[in-house]
């Protein structure tokens, strides 16, 4: 049961639990009308300390098509945190108010300390270059769809599949949940691709993969590894969390997907994008039917639908 639960990490979560919760979503996206009023009353805080487009966006639409409401604040300069403030101070303040917390946050573990001090469930939005867990569910969910089918749960689909990696995989965050995710199953294979400044880090790579005895890759060339994947997640470089600018201007263009470079690609490839975009994706792909990135969005929001109404126990999920 998730009623009362947080998500700090993707590892939060039971498989068992997560089948349930794509199930769920799955469910809604089909039809979601039967809950459209069943979280009347309830509240959401959503605390930003970070900009964020498409997580607080979704979350916000989720709630309110769930019929519940939405505070917060996505400028943490509005906020007390400003005069110095605590973020204990301030997660325990927002529990007095909301029934759930969505929180992004620029330091690695913020989430887990929040969760330590709010007495109403708080949900990862991100932590520095650590976790994203509801991108991962976004981004599993996102798979399942597109790759399953035929009522096959998301372990089914997963196995036997080639996953490639590709840019900055040193500090994205969705990166990093994602495989770590990914290492609760079977069969697949993982290609990590990047410029050697932005390798995974070895915590995911060896401290997760390699323990769990999952089969992984590092190269630093797209093209030579393109042909052989069933799912590409392109992600930006992450401008914000390098330590000078010289770095990120080399780094920025190290990849670039273009239609010429697609042409190596299986026909059922899905290229997927936590979204958002920089210069890493061109925008010609965006007609190719392979493309999934704002389906990936959509599914999204579906997943949080789920997420929201499971936590706060208006379905048993
Ligand atoms: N994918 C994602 O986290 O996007 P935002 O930063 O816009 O929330």
């Amino acid at each position: 049961m998730l009623k009362g639960r947080s998500l700090v990490e993707p590892g939060d979560f039971s498989i068992d639990e997560l089948e349930a919760l794509f199930r769920l979503a799955e469910q809604i996206e089909e039809d979601g009308a039967y809950l459209r009023e069943s979280c009347r009353g309830r509240l959401l805080a959503t605390l930003f300390f970070e900009p964020s487009t498409r997580t607080r966006l979704s979350f916000e639409a989720a709630m309110l098509r769930l019929g519940g409401s939405c505070l917060g604040f996505a400028d943490p300069g509005s906020s007390s945190a400003s005069k110095g403030e605590s973020l204990a101070d301030t997660v325990r303040v927002a529990a007095c108010y909301a029934d759930a917390i969505v929180m992004r946050n620029p330091k690695e573990g913020a989430a887990l300390l929040a969760s330590r001090y709010a007495t109403v469930p708080v949900i990862n939005a991100g932590d520095g270059g650590h976790h994203h867990p509801t991108q991962t569910l976004t981004d599993l969910l996102t798979i399942k769809r597109l790759r399953g089918g035929g009522g096959r749960t998301l372990g089914e689909t997963v196995a036997g599949l080639s996953l490639g990696f590709c840019g900055d995989l040193k500090f994205g965050r969705t990166v990093h949940s994602l495989a770590k995710a990914l290492a609760r199953y079977t069969g697949l294979r993982i290609v990590f691709i990047s410029p050697p400044e932005l390798r995974v880090p070895e915590y995911i790579s060896r401290g997760v993969l390699a323990a769990a005895g999952v089969e992984y890759q590092e190269t630093g060339s797209l093209e030579t590894v393109i042909g052989g994947l069933d799912v590409l997640y392109m992600t930006r470089v992450q401008k914000e969390r390098f330590f000078n600018e010289e770095d990120y201007i080399r780094l920025k263009d190290s990849y670039i997907l273009t239609a010429e470079k697609m042409e190596a690609a299986r026909q059922d490839l899905i290229v997927l994008h936590p979204l958002p975009r920089v210069n890493e994706i061109a925008l010609e792909l965006d007609a190719d039917p392979r493309a999934a990135y704002f389906k990936q969005a959509r599914y999204g929001m579906y997943v949080r639908m789920a997420l929201l109404a499971s936590i706060l126990g208006v379905v048993s999920c």
